[in-house]
């Protein structure tokens, strides 16, 4: 997905006259769009916390396809936007010694690349949706992964509880807070700081508005980069803007946060 327009990163997606001229554009998205609304309104009124409705979506979502739940058009895609995340990442340092957690590490569109790099036992994907995991576990059968023992745990929240203080060297979270409310992202920066080794960082991408915050269908959550880095920092952080991630041909743009030595 090419980079956003300075027009595009001010565009309010929830409101009406975009939506009204969007659909005068798209008029084929139209009933797709009808019938994505009708399935969402049904599921938030039945699933009151963010993180079950969520859950319920990527159920929905998997049970069609499992790439295109986790974003992928095809598998062309698929592996494309798994190649750049994984290719990020080593031109930034990941060495197979490292260890990794993946928050919402989806079907391991970049995870079996990350696996197969590391050490074994190096990798840690944890997840809200069990489906989604489920589909990963398949991808590191066919990828052949089995010996590097990787770890895939299902999630209900971003306290990181079960895991020991100072042990990853590298958080990564790519396309999850382009799906979370605030209150995600803030259980998030107030506990990641707890599990980073030290000289450890943390990767996320977001969808970045610099218009007015907003969000479509409570499923993709528009930010303005000055939040999460306050965000961040409220929690004793330190975050900065990822410029050299605005290179690569995606939609999103990513902050890295450190805790200050
Ligand atoms: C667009 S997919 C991206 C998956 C993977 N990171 C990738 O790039 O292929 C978003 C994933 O985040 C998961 N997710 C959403 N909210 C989450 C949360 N609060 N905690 C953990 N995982 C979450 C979803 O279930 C889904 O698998």
């Amino acid at each position: 997905m090419p980079k956003q327009s300075t027009d595009q990163l001010k565009t309010d997606r929830s409101s009406l006259v975009h939506r009204i001229r969007y659909a005068l554009r798209n008029p084929s998205r139209i009933a797709p769009h009808v019938l994505r609304s009708a399935r969402d309104l049904r599921l938030r009124l039945t699933h009151r916390d963010h993180v079950s409705y969520y859950r319920a979506v990527m159920a929905s979502d998997a049970a069609r396809d499992p790439r295109a739940a986790v974003g992928s058009r095809n598998e062309e895609r698929w592996l494309a936007l798994g190649e750049m995340q994984f290719d990020y990442l080593v031109e930034h340092g990941l060495k197979p010694g490292h260890r990794m957690l993946d928050i919402g590490c989806g079907n391991l569109r970049a995870g079996w690349r990350f696996i197969d790099h590391l050490d074994t036992g190096g990798y840690y994907g944890i997840d809200i949706s069990p489906d989604i995991l489920i589909a990963g576990k398949k991808v590191l059968a066919e990828r052949g992964l089995q010996h590097k023992l990787p770890h895939l745990t299902l999630t209900q929240d971003l306290t990181f509880d079960f895991l020991p203080d100072d042990s990853f060297d590298v958080v990564h979270a790519h396309s999850v807070f382009s799906h979370s409310p605030v209150e995600v992202i803030d259980e998030c920066l107030r506990h990641v700081g707890r599990v980073l080794a030290p000289g450890g960082f943390f990767d996320f991408t977001f969808d970045r508005t610099e218009g007015t915050e907003h969000h479509v269908l409570r499923e993709d959550f528009y930010y303005r980069t000055e939040t999460l880095v306050a965000l961040a920092e409220k929690h004793g952080l330190r975050a900065r803007f990822m410029e050299d991630w605005e290179e690569r041909p995606h939609g999103q743009s990513k902050i890295r946060v450190t805790v200050p030595e």
